[in-house]
């Protein structure tokens, strides 16, 4: 059942086309994540499903409804911001109450209902306190608190967790998780954090320059990314781009990639290679370990003897600079696996793994 429609979706400031042809089909309960670097259109496509800002062309649905000329507070959604956008004044309790109130609804049900969701974000012994006696993370849970008392057919959250430090981000990160597996409601979230965005979608939409590049489960679109662009922003670190040429030896497929040349039997081609085509080979740290340890399939890795130049601990693993030829290329070690620097060692590649890209058009073949 489809909760949210968007189609032909445009949005211009002046000659400046900020959203070009969005056309995204949102399920009910799930949680859209949509991704992308600063800039890309992420806020001006939530402010326009929230009503908050006018379409240039294209039409909005939510539960059925075209909603397109429709009042942000007629479209039964709930929104929250990075700034909070707390009543200053208020209490909690107060700014809580203040949309239900504002509704007409009777404070002999807004007081339980209130109660409850401090509760369960775990805020209700702050209902009498002001935003400015409190915590940023605190005063991330009121106003997430003030969205989940209205009890909205849609949730809209943008980059919520920004100005928290990281450890708060990562919990309030699980808690979100949490809310939307306890109440199912349909969520789209915002945010430029690839963890955020892999850890909490159903499915994410990846957006450059106005643009949706890709829009898919994480898994799907961490390991199948369609472009380059996707294939970068993902991962930290980031996948590994080694550039080469095809080669078509009878049916078998291979990437000459300079200091070696890497089998591609296993690999999915969507559009047919073609000899000397030049492309990217795009792998992933954690598919280059050491030659010992067993691959994602199951099977015996691709290897190759080289150097590592470099090292770091991460704690939990030991990220290894290796040299390839002219590139260099970071594998991903367990952590009880340092290699001794400028020693060579076998090194397995999961070719199970591997992305190819068309080098000039940047796109998946
Ligand atoms: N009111 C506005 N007037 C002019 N340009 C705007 C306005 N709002 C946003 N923009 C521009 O639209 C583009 C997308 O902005 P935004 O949706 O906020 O990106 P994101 O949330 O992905 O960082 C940016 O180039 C931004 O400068
Ligand atoms: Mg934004």
């Amino acid at each position: 059942m489809i909760d949210i429609r968007v189609s032909n979706c445009n949005k211009s400031y002046g000659s400046l086309r900020v959203l070009k042809d969005i056309n995204l089909e949102i399920e009910r309960g799930e949680f859209i994540v949509l991704l992308g670097p600063s800039g890309c259109g992420k806020s001006t496509l939530l402010h326009i499903v929230a009503g908050l800002d006018r379409l240039s062309s294209g039409e909005i649905e939510i539960g059925g409804r075209d909603v397109t000329d429709v009042e942000p507070k007629d479209r039964d959604i709930a929104m929250v911001f990075q700034s909070y956008a707390l009543y200053p004044t208020m209490s909690v309790r107060s700014n809580m109450e203040f949309g239900l109130r504002m509704r007409g609804k009777p404070m002999s049900e807004i007081r339980p209902l209130v109660e409850e969701k401090a509760r369960m974000l775990h805020i209700d012994h702050l209902l009498d306190r002001r935003p400015s006696q409190l915590s940023g993370g605190q005063r991330q849970r009121v106003a997430i608190g003030r969205a989940l008392v209205r009890d909205p057919k849609v949730f809209l959250f943008d980059e919520p967790l920004s100005n928290l430090d990281a450890k708060l981000r990562a919990s309030m990160r699980t808690e979100i998780k949490k809310l939307h597996q306890s109440l199912g409601t349909t969520a789209i979230y915002v945010t430029h954090d690839q963890l955020e965005a892999m850890t909490l979608a159903t499915r994410m939409v990846v957006m450059k320059a106005g643009e949706i590049q890709q829009i898919g489960k994480p898994e799907e679109v961490y390991h199948r990314p369609v472009n380059l662009f996707v294939a970068d922003f993902l991962g930290n670190p980031g996948m590994n781009f080694m550039k080469g040429h095809l080669r078509l030896d009878g049916g078998r497929v291979s990437a000459d990639v300079g200091a070696a040349t890497l089998p591609l039997d296993g690999y999915a081609f969507e559009v047919a290679p073609v000899a000397g085509q030049a492309v990217v080979i795009g792998l992933r740290p954690e598919s280059i370990q050491p030659a010992s340890v067993q691959m994602s399939d199951g099977g015996a890795p691709y290897a190759l003897t080289l150097k590592p130049i470099l090292t770091e601990h991460t704690g939990s693993d030991n990220l290894v600079v290796l040299a390839m030829g002219e590139q260099e290329i970071v594998g991903k070690f367990p952590s009880d696996m340092l290699p001794k620097l400028g020693e060579p060692v076998a090194i397995g590649f999961d070719l199970s793994r591997v992305s190819v890209f068309d080098a000039e058009s940047e796109r998946r073949i």
